[in-house]
């Protein structure tokens, strides 16, 4: 059996976890869920969630995941032999291949923009062009799976690759970028006539959106952007040495996520407003929006190009952190396999996730509990599979891990260890079940 990779340096593992949490979630996603659920309420909610429940489970992830050093299915069963623990491991393997399912999908629209970007085919000529353009992409059968296929193809190419080579290097260097790619733009964004709008739109409560639907919707997106519930942290934590301080990584990868939503924000919504857009235009609202903000920069159509690589990248080292949760558990530690299991696990996922990819178009039509396919299996993840497995991984940090064990791996105050043991054995998961089953209920009772 071949030698485990580790991590070289411990930036090298906050860059990787940060890349895995900052992505499609944080920039395409947060602004369309806050888009359509009243835009202030559920950026407060996120904001609780996040810290709150989101980052005391991220932390248990870290710490399952270091003291397992395995895979998560094999991770549980060294950790607590015999009982079934390890199911959460199964539970993140299923729910991130669906989620990897339809993220590629969106992953395609971006190659799709890409290359238009490329030709400099991204030209405003029309009030409606932006929306049209984005309607014409996701509607065409051949363009949105080829570029599904495409997405995941880099994907599996870079997992193959093995963990340091291909995660590491290229983190260093792209996000600081895209940190400040965002800045510029929200700077011109909120510089726009009538942006204040979208500032508070934002910022200032609606009350009226205070609701249980809002909340779950709200600790699905804080799960989705931080990867917590599927074992992706478990298995990127498995990749680490025994130094690590854990507290400063949760606590980095969290506000940095928090940092980037709310910049993302503030570069769509007071565009949205200024520009005489409609803040709930769904999955589309980042595609339509982001361009035309280009528009007011000079060298705008170049910067686009720029922008969008970087967003690729993003994507990427979110996606390949899901692929490497399906690779890891498929293998069992036989590295050998890895290469085959990528292309192997790659290309069911990209099976599973054509349906998603022509629910704009062909399958239009076809609605699961009233959603598209695409809504479906992004409800179906972000509001019952992450939840579900935030909720055991919590459970299992809290009662099975013991108080003096834990004392040794984080090394912090008794106090800061005692305030994370209470949220981890009883006010997340409290608050993960009074959120489910009320948010449920609402939705479909
Ligand atoms: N956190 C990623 C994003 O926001 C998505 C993700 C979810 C990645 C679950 C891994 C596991 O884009």
């Amino acid at each position: 059996m071949a030698k485990r990779d580790h991590f070289g340096s411990k930036i090298g593992f906050v860059l990787a976890a940060a890349g895995s949490a900052i992505g499609l979630g944080a920039i395409w996603k947060f602004p369309y869920m806050a888009g359509t659920n009243g835009g202030s309420v559920f950026v407060l909610l996120f904001i609780l969630s996040t810290l709150l429940i989101g980052l005391p489970i991220l932390l248990a992830e870290f710490i399952i995941g270091r003291k397992g050093q395995a895979d998560a299915v094999t991770g549980f069963k060294n950790l607590s032999p015999g009982k079934p623990w390890f199911l959460i491991g199964w539970s993140g393997f299923f729910f991130s291949m669906i989620i990897l399912s339809f993220y590629s999908v969106v992953g395609g629209w971006i190659l799709s923009y890409l290359v238009r970007a490329i030709t400099f085919s991204m030209n405003g000529t029309s009030e409606t062009f932006y929306e049209d353009l984005f309607n014409n992409v996701i509607s065409n059968p051949w363009e949105v799976i080829i570029g599904q296929g495409a997405f995941i193809f880099l994907t599996i190419w870079i997992v193959s690759g093995g963990i340091k080579g291909g995660i590491e290097k290229a983190s260093k260097w792209m996000m600081p970028l895209l940190l400040i790619f965002f800045l510029v733009l929200a700077v011109r964004s909120l510089t726009l006539e009538g942006a204040m709008e979208g500032v508070k739109f934002l910022f200032v409560p609606d009350w009226s959106y205070f609701t249980w639907e809002t909340a779950l919707l709200a600790l699905g997106q804080a799960f989705f952007t931080l990867s917590v519930g599927v074992s992706g942290m478990i298995t990127y934590a498995s990749y680490l040495p025994k130094e690590t301080r854990l507290g400063n990584s949760a606590l980095s990868v969290s506000f940095l996520n928090i940092g980037i939503s709310i910049m993302a924000g503030l570069v769509i919504f007071p565009a949205v407003f200024a520009l005489g857009f409609s803040p709930d235009a769904g999955p589309g609202l980042a595609f339509i929006i982001l361009p035309a903000v280009f528009e007011q920069i000079i060298f705008g159509q170049f910067f686009l190009i720029l922008f969008f690589v970087l967003l690729l990248f993003a994507t990427l080292t979110s996606s390949i952190s899901m692929l490497e949760i399906v690779v890891s558990i498929g293998i069992k530690s036989k590295y050998e396999r890895r290469k085959k299991a990528a292309w192997v696990y790659g290309f069911l996922i990209f099976l599973i996730g054509i349906p998603s990819a022509l629910s704009f178009g062909m399958l239009s039509e076809t609605h699961i509990l009233g959603m598209s396919i695409f809504d479906f299996a992004d409800f179906f993840t972000s509001s019952f599979g992450l939840p579900l497995g935030a909720l055991f991984i919590s459970l299992f940090a809290g009662y099975v891990l013991t108080k003096s064990e834990l004392q040794n791996d984080l090394k912090v105050s008794q106090f800061l260890l005692n305030t994370w043991r209470f949220i981890v054995r009883f006010a997340a998961p409290i608050a993960i079940i009074i959120v489910f089953i009320q948010g449920v209920m609402k939705l479909f009772i």
